[in-house]
């Protein structure tokens, strides 16, 4: 288990230096506001409490993503669907009930698999530490370990949430970006979970493993505007070649989005993306804003990347939108039912 965290340290040298600057009063205060805080996630939160804890999602995670690699895709989609409907709560994994339609039942979600992947690793911890650790933090464990075995980086995930009790269907259909969304929809929603134009950046690099429908991009290649064009944000060749995949109206078909390195978590999205194609509009908008077009073009080049280290620090962040802690929500028995 880690044990070296910056800000701490950071935060108690800070400390000892206004000891000696300001009357106790003044330190009470600071105090007061700091305890505030002491609901931030943290790295390490189930060190005494589940002490194995990554070591069984790790094991369980491997056991089941050594035999299936192309569902870490899925599972960081799942993820991120969870942390930009009502955040990282593990509301996403709720299965809906006779009176509401969970996430789960939302348009957005027609790809999303690994829920039994979830399942395993909840069970194989609940057998070790019985009603300690949420689903919502099994889900973000799990994710971080099922992208470092596609070969993506390591990141410390910072624990601690708890579950929430709501899924609504319409929340995820309102609140999860389209593929047709342009930069400034996508950077006004991300603002609003706090997330920047950076993290926008580098979170759409996700794109670089999994497959899509083709519903979520023939937009594109048929019909455009109503004249019978095509997008000219997309490359003519890849047109060309995404028609031969995708004939009008297939709803079923579905194609990797980073093409020959689908199953590997590498920059290649960036690659693809400069030269026009990336695979929804919402990709070719990252070229639209002169920030995240800087970052695309920086990562393109391929010498001295910086993604994948990038991607651990947007990972966290994104992993802390709206969280749940403290007393608030419960630590849910099995992640697909309310307790
Ligand atoms: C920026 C806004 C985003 C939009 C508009 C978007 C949209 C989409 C769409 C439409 C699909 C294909 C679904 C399908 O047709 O099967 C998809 C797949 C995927 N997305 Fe995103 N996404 C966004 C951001 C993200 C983020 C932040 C992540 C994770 C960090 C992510 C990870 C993935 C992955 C891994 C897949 C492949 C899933 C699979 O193989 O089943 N996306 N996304
Ligand atoms: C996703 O929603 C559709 C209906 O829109 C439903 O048929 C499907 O079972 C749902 N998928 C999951 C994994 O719940
Ligand atoms: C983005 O889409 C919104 C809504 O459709 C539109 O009002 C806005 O003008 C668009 N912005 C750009 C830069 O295309
Ligand atoms: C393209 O869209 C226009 C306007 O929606 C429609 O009138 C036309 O029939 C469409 N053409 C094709 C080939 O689908």
């Amino acid at each position: 288990m880690p044990s070296f965290n910056p800000s701490i340290s950071l935060k108690t040298m800070a400390f000892q230096k206004i000891i000696s600057v300001f009357p106790l009063q003044v330190l009470l205060v600071l105090l007061a506001l700091d305890s505030s805080n002491a609901q931030k996630l943290k790295v390490g939160f189930y060190c005494k409490t589940c002490p194995d804890l990554e070591a069984i999602v790790s094991r369980t995670t491997h056991q089941y993503i050594s035999r299936a690699p192309t569902l870490a895709a899925p599972i960081l989609r799942m993820h991120f669907h969870d942390c930009f409907v009502r955040g990282c709560d593990g509301s996403v994994l709720l299965n809906s009930t006779p009176n509401s339609q969970a996430e789960k039942g939302a348009v957005p979600n027609q790809s999303l698999r690994g829920f039994d992947v979830i399942d395993a690793v909840k069970s194989a911890v609940e057998k070790k530490c019985p009603g300690v650790v949420s689903c919502a933090d099994i889900l973000a464990l799990v994710t971080r370990d099922a992208v470092k075995m596609v070969h993506g980086s390591f990141w410390e995930v910072p624990t601690g949430r708890r579950d929430g009790r709501v899924s609504l269907a319409s929340e995820a259909n309102r609140g999860l970006p389209p593929p047709f969304a342009n930069i400034t929809q996508l950077k006004a929603l991300f603002a609003a979970k706090g997330l920047s134009a950076k993290d926008l950046a580098v979170l759409s690099g996700g794109h670089t493993i999994g497959t899509s429908h083709c519903p979520s991009f023939t937009n594109r290649l048929y019909n455009f505007t109503g004249k019978g064009d095509t997008d000219p944000k997309l490359d003519k060749n890849y047109i060309a070649q995404l028609k031969t995949k995708c004939k009008p109206g297939d709803t079923t078909s579905r194609v990797e989005m980073d093409p020959g390195s689908f199953k590997t978590f590498d920059e290649d999205y960036y690659t693809l993306v400069a030269k026009r194609r990336g695979l929804f509009q919402s990709d070719s908008a990252l070229l639209d804003d002169t920030e995240t077009k800087a970052y695309v073009t920086k990562q393109a080049t391929n010498r001295g990347s910086t993604f994948l280290t990038d991607f651990g620090v947007s990972m966290v962040n994104m992993g802390n939108i709206g969280v749940l802690t403290g007393n608030n929500g419960e630590i849910r028995k099995h992640c697909a039912f309310v307790n």
